[in-house]
């Protein structure tokens, strides 16, 4: 397998096979990482990583497993840069595609990873957009692998907005890996009608199932994993806060959820989740709204189903075997 070069933006331009290179890479850097054996094989190299929109699990994860790979990992935040203000999205790329061996980007619509990937020379990976979230997925999917010991034919359900980054990025990975994978909201939140259709394609090739279900009761009945997100993404607007808890609060993951999917379902969140009032964010909202929680309770978030702190941990794994197989 050679994936020298390529960018990770998507995991629409990588295929089933390429996919699972990367989930085996993982585990391998993680079983080494584990037993203390170095696996410094990109001594030398420097990456750029750009955060237009905060971050704590994937910064860390780029900035750990630079160093663990023997590189030198540089943060750019563009409120300290000239990214955007003074300089364009391609200008940035030329000059920082000169100095360093991959950059990461984070930040608003596709469309401008994109382009600074057409202009930097140099491989450019995704640390979330507006409507993906790649590194995400593999670390998803390294997580249920190792709790179900496959991918194919495991029940996801994804529970809340479908029809952001995490809602489109799952319903691809899953279209990829055979999963069978369903986005359960209200029918104004399922992924747009281009992602569903081109994951339907997919799904033909590789047996996954994809379905768009309104109902929690009817989609949660015996799933494997139930998923959510949070209910306003970074970037959008507070006053939205209303609106989605309005629309949202029936497809809260929560034990009555947990019971539909029965013992062995296991509780994915890609984190940071609002599950209790310790969160400045989670205050404010119990002020406004009396919520204690919204898109899981924390009862379901603390629970011996729930595995977020694997999958959290997972991230360090999956952004260094993405790093080390397309700058290798
Ligand atoms: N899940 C995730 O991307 O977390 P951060 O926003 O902390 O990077
Ligand atoms: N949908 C969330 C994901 C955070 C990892 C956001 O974009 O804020």
């Amino acid at each position: 397998m050679n994936l020298k070069g390529k960018h990770f933006l998507t995991l629409l331009d990588y295929s089933p096979e390429e996919i699972e290179y990367l989930l085996d890479l993982s585990s391998k850097l993680k079983k080494e990482k584990h037993e203390g054996v170095s696996h410094k094989h990109l001594t030398g190299k420097n990456v750029a990583l750009i955060f237009e929109k905060t971050s704590t699990r994937t910064r860390c994860a780029f900035e750990v497993a630079s160093s663990d790979l023997g590189m030198h990992p540089v943060y750019l935040d563009p409120s300290a840069s000239q990214i955007g203000k003074k300089e364009s999205i391609p200008d940035t790329a030329r000059v920082l595609g000169r100095m360093f061996d991959g950059i990461e980007y984070r930040g608003f619509e596709q469309t401008i990873v994109e382009e600074l990937a057409k202009h930097a020379g140099v491989p450019v990976w995704n640390g979330l957009t507006n409507e993906y979230h790649p590194t995400q997925i593999l670390a998803d999917f390294l997580t249920i692998k190792e709790h179900f010991g496959r991918l194919k034919g495991v029940k996801l359900v994804y529970m809340g907005d479908a029809r952001y980054n995490m809602g489109n990025s799952l319903m691809i990975g899953s279209a990829k890996m055979g999963l069978d994978f369903t986005a359960c909201a209200p029918s104004k939140y399922f992924p747009c009608d281009e992602v569903y259709n081109k994951c339907l394609e997919i799904a033909k090739q590789t047996g996954a199932k994809i379905t768009l279900e309104e109902d929690p009761i009817k989609a949660t009945k015996n799933a494997d994993v139930i998923y959510t997100d949070v209910w306003v993404s970074m970037g959008e607007p507070d006053y939205i806060w209303e609106e989605r808890i309005k629309d949202l609060l029936p497809y809260q993951v929560n034990s009555k959820i947990m019971e539909n999917a029965g013992e062995n379902c296991k509780f994915m969140h890609c984190l940071p989740a609002f599950h209790d009032l310790k969160t400045t964010i989670g205050k404010s909202i119990y002020d406004k709204f009396g919520l204690d929680a919204l898109e899981v309770t924390n009862e379901v978030f603390e629970s011996k189903q729930s595995i977020v702190f694997d999958e959290a941990e997972n991230r360090l794994h999956t952004i260094k075997a993405v790093m080390l197989a397309t700058l290798k």
